[in-house]
């Protein structure tokens, strides 16, 4: 546990107040501007906190994402890559454990849930903060690494207005896929706006390939062999030739696939303790798994706006789905 005790939560809870509200497509609705990003009122307070706290170290290995482009299926992988000397196919925890339970730290949750910052034998840290709004440590760390996932905004829109819709507090009216989108296009999702989100882990990467990853989950999707062995050896874990020959980088393609995990007990009948506040069914976490699904929801014309922001906010970067 890191001195969270340095700066009081209250005077955060407080400088929090002075900060834009807004409603946004988020479980709890409301939403609060700190740099450019739009953070739930709870998570916000952990990401200043880790702002203050948070001291990387070198063997870290952030995984990053907005939620909804495939933050379930990158921890799986990591921690598939990172234990595989421990457990194998058969008793990996990932068989009976959720994979946000298997590698349950996230860095700004942890500051607000009085958690600490690390798994004691894992190198791996979750976060769904923004590049600009993280720990400065992070970036001026030698050795710590950034891996993160993003995917086409049209899919994730509609990942994420499902499972917002499906894990609503009771009491509270769905959202209708109108305003979803409409909230969505202005940034006003968590962490948003997505465009934004991606952009800067973008550039980052480009600025800093040996620190940051950028991996897109169509392309973990059209070729996981190539990508799963691309990932280990960012981390630090690369496949030897012996272990290659033996099918391990399959092995681990295959105990992470939405097919295997989506099919097991735990992720179909267990619950997710969120935050220690809400329960959270586990098989909100895999719907579809795929590729273009947007096109079974949105009319010609919402997919056109979401179109027009992917131009206009990445033309000049290069990125494209
Ligand atoms: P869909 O809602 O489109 O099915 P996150 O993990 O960031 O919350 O993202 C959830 C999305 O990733 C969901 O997308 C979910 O089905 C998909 N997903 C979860 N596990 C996956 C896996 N192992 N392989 C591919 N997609 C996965």
């Amino acid at each position: 546990r890191e001195e969270k005790e340095s700066f009081p939560a209250k005077e955060v809870q407080e400088l929090i107040s002075s900060f834009p509200r807004a409603r946004g497509l988020v479980l709890f609705k409301h939403l609060c501007q700190y740099q450019g990003f739009w953070v739930g009122r709870i998570g916000l307070e952990g990401v200043i906190l880790a702002q203050q706290h948070f001291q990387a170290q070198p063997t870290d290995i952030i995984l990053s994402s907005s939620p909804k482009s495939g933050t379930t299926w990158l921890k799986a992988l990591g921690f598939a890559i990172v234990t595989r000397n421990r457990y194998d196919h058969l008793n990996s925890p990932l068989l009976t454990k959720v994979a946000h339970e298997c590698l349950p730290v996230w860095i700004e949750f942890s500051f607000i849930q009085n958690k600490s910052c690390r798994s004691p034998d894992l190198p791996l840290l979750a976060t769904h903060t923004s590049f600009s709004c993280l720990p400065k440590s992070v970036i001026t760390t030698p050795g710590c690494k950034i891996v993160y996932i993003c995917r086409d905004p049209k899919d994730t829109f509609i990942s994420l207005w499902h499972f917002v819709n499906s894990n609503i507090p009771k009491g509270t009216d769905p959202f209708p896929l109108e305003e979803a989108v409409e909230l969505f296009c202005q940034g006003l999702s968590f962490q948003g706006p997505y465009w934004d989100h991606v952009l800067e882990y973008w550039n980052a990467s480009l600025e800093m390939p040996e620190k940051v990853l950028f991996l897109k989950y169509e392309d973990i999707k059209s070729n996981p062999v190539f990508h799963v062995k691309r990932l280990a050896e960012f981390m630090g874990y690369p496949f030897t030739l012996e272990e290659e020959s033996r099918g391990m980088v399959q092995k681990v393609v295959e105990l992470c696939s939405f097919e295997k995990l989506s099919n097991l007990e735990v992720n179909k009948t267990g619950k997710y303790n969120m935050l220690d506040k809400f329960e959270i069914e586990n098989r909100s976490f895999f719907r579809k798994g795929a590729v273009g699904d947007w096109k079974n929801y949105l009319t010609p014309e919402m997919s056109a706006r979401f179109d027009q922001i992917s131009e206009q906010k990445w033309k000049a970067s290069g990125l494209s789905f």
